[in-house]
């Protein structure tokens, strides 16, 4: 059974914004996006490199005309990235799983906020 440990004030994780803490042995990066909050170890499953520490980017997407020609590249700002520091791996901000290959995930926690307060299940 998992224990909910206290992380911050909900107004201490604006939107875009990940705080990465200590809870008992566990390095954790908690992740507000689109409201919501995101709990990942802060342990990358490809050499184990600070993943929670990386840039969020928007998926980049090709933009393709009627004819099937290129047009251009444009930002997808609702599939936002996690881009381990170490290598570059990316991995979806909401579901942890690698953007290639989703067998590979990083190890995710549930967030509880209620009353003002963010509270991870660990
Ligand atoms: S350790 Fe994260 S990409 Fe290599």
């Amino acid at each position: 059974m998992s224990e909910q440990v206290l992380v911050c004030r909900s107004d201490e994780l604006k939107e875009g914004a990940v705080r990465v803490c200590t809870i008992g042995d566990v390095e954790v990066g908690i992740f507000r996006h689109n409201g919501g909050c995101h709990a990942y170890k802060n342990v990358c499953p490809h050499q184990g490199g600070p993943v929670c520490e990386g840039v969020r980017m928007p998926q980049v997407e090709d933009v393709i005309d009627e004819n099937g020609l290129f047009v251009c590249q444009k930002f997808n700002e609702d599939d936002v990235h996690i881009v381990c520091p170490w290598h570059g791996y990316e991995f979806h901000i909401e579901s942890g799983e690698h953007v290639i290959d989703p067998k590979v995930k990083l190890k995710k926690y549930d967030v509880v906020e209620r009353e003002g307060q963010i509270y991870v299940a660990i």
